[in-house]
């Protein structure tokens, strides 16, 4: 191993907002920093002054669709309790047993059987899309159907992100215009079904949504059911995750011991992780009213960053906050889904897919090491944060090692 990925996110880009203020403005970038627990909190926690900038980008809303992102007020707050409904906790331990652990074991199986491959682009990246388009209910064992939708999603992953880093997307530039074809693709993909569906429901999330949406909004239709689908199955995020904690038990070999061998732990390791490396690293809000924050006055059309990555760093919440530790009492408190009104729906299913992505892993029973003969793995994105690729190889574990 040459650097060590984590150290270096320390030693470069995020020691530069855990040395400063609470709130400090940032004369090249135009915006606000807010650094510390409690005041990304106050912002997360009020809606009305700092609303999500995204719909305000060039692109914003063209991207987002009907999805929950592009709303506000009461239509967003009835909106986003029927999803509450849908990605429950229970609704995540359901599936754990029946969809979850099953893709996470396909996923895996085929690696070690080869010997070798990418935890980033074979692993974690098709799962949390193959999750959710088993849940709601799209037919993944058709091979055709899985390899397009993987490769869609990919192409709109990369609009999703540049629109998020950038000031906006303008919808004539490629990744845009890949982006909104990538969509439409899905939208031909998703449709047969859930059109089938609304004639002859089953024991699925489309077929729910179907009874569920027509029953609370009456001009429920088509669109709002594919938007649905960003909201329930797009939790791109998620692999983003996974990777990181891949990353993290290939380069730390005493954690991946020290868990495989007290599986009580991994819902542990998956919450340090979202907290010492989530790949969400901050949230642009935009001030809708003057307001008084960490002793600054921001002012209304002012932009807000909000680094999650530092508050989760605050070492007034979180003792040795550098110290990555499975078994950290609040953990939980970590700001990495955001907190409020827009608290991140897929919460429960991300802790789900991410202890199962690790549980397959550890279950292979095979040393895994990173592959020097492939590319060596580097931090990617910039308004998310995840370390890709992933190049291992697999060996059977002699028996003293196990
Ligand atoms: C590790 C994985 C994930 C992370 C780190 C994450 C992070 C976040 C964050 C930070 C927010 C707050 C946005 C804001 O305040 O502007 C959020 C909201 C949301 N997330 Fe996630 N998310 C993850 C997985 C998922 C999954 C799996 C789903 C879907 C099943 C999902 C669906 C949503 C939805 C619908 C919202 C609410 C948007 C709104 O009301 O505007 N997320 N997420």
């Amino acid at each position: 191993m040459t650097t060590d990925l984590l150290d270096a996110e320390f030693g470069s880009s995020l020691d530069e907002f855990l040395d400063r203020e609470a709130v400090y403005w940032d004369e090249d970038r135009s915006a606000w920093y807010v650094t510390r627990y409690a005041e990304a909190q106050t912002v997360l926690k009020d809606d009305a002054t700092f609303t999500r900038d995204d719909r305000f980008r060039e692109g914003g809303l063209e991207f987002w669709r009907r999805g929950l992102a592009g709303m506000e007020g009461d239509t967003h707050r009835r909106t986003y309790f029927f999803h509450a409904r849908q990605t429950s906790r229970s609704f995540a331990e359901r599936i754990t047993p029946s969809v979850i652990r099953p893709v996470a074991q396909s996923l895996i199986g085929p690696l070690v059987a080869a010997g070798r491959g990418d935890l980033a682009a074979d692993y974690a990246d098709p799962m949390p899309l193959l999750v959710g388009c088993r849940f709601m209910g799209f037919e993944i064992d058709d091979d055709d159907f899985r390899e397009r939708i993987i490769a869609l999603g990919r192409v709109r992953d990369r609009w999703k992100e540049a629109l998020l880093t950038g000031p906006g997307c303008p919808l004539d530039s490629p990744v845009a215009r890949a982006g909104s074809e990538a969509v439409d693709g899905l939208y031909e993909l998703w449709l047969p079904t859930i059109r089938a569906r609304r004639e002859h429901p089953r024991d699925d999330l489309i077929s729910a949504l179907w009874a569920e949406g027509t029953r609370t909004f009456p001009d429920w239709g088509e669109d709002d059911m594919v938007a649905s689908g960003w909201s329930d199955v797009f939790g791109g995020e998620t692999k983003l995750l996974v990777r990181n904690l891949m990353y993290l038990l290939l380069t730390r070999p005493e954690l991946r011991a020290q868990v495989a061998s007290a599986r009580e732990l991994v819902p542990g390791l998956v919450e340090e992780g979202l907290r010492f490396m989530g790949p969400v690293r901050s949230l642009n809000k935009l001030v809708m009213q003057d307001v008084e924050l960490g002793g600054q006055l921001l002012h209304a059309g002012d932009r807000v960053f909000v680094m999650l990555a530092a508050a989760n760093r605050d070492p007034a919440i979180w003792e040795s906050p550098r110290s990555f530790q499975v078994d950290r009492a609040n953990a939980s408190r970590l700001l990495s889904f955001g907190q409020g009104t827009r608290y991140c729906l897929g919460r429960f299913l991300a802790r789900a897919e991410g202890v199962e992505a690790v549980n397959a892993l550890l279950d292979a029973d095979v040393d895994v090491e990173l592959d020097s003969n492939g590319d060596p793995p580097a931090w990617a994105g910039a308004h998310t944060r995840s370390i890709t690729p992933l190049h291992v190889t697999f060996a059977p574990r002699t028996l003293t090692e196990r």
